[in-house]
């Protein structure tokens, strides 16, 4: 499937009544595999999940770290990038030459990289400690 009919298919079924914002997400994995999420709001409205946290969270489970490429799907007058909370998320698992492609209702609008989304990423490397 594609990832903007995987990121169309979960975005119906957004859960949005507090924002009405509905977004749908698509992962393509390395080996090609698609995992999609949509938000998920909540009454307690910091409780709520963006639609990228669902895909990570669909590709995590099936066994996938590896993204190769990125769609978000929203319905705004300007392309919808991941928030910066799913930038770093997103990070995780892609490195910063991923496209991220902005999707709305008739297809995609821009593409971008992970790298440009989030310049001077905190990585694994910056965990690395010195001798104290
Ligand atoms: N939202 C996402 O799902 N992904 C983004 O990257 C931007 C924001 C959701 C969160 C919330 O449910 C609604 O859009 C409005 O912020």
């Amino acid at each position: 499937m594609s990832l903007f009919d995987a990121a169309s298919r979960a975005r119906e079924n957004a859960h949005a009544p507090y924002s009405g914002f509905r977004v749908g997400a698509a992962i393509r994995c390395r080996d090609g595999r698609v995992f999609a999420g949509c938000n998920v709001e909540n009454v307690a409205y910091p409780q709520g999940t963006c639609a990228e946290a669902g895909a990570i969270a669909a590709m995590v489970a099936a066994g996938e770290r590896d993204i190769a490429e990125v769609l978000v799907l929203a319905d705004a007058p300007d392309p919808v990038p991941p928030c910066g909370g799913c930038r770093q998320k997103l990070a995780e698992f892609a490195g910063p030459e991923t496209p991220v492609i902005l999707a709305g209702p008739e297809g995609e609008r821009a593409r971008m990289t992970l790298g440009a989304l989030l310049p001077g990423a905190f990585t694994r490397q910056h965990l690395e400690r010195g001798e104290t």
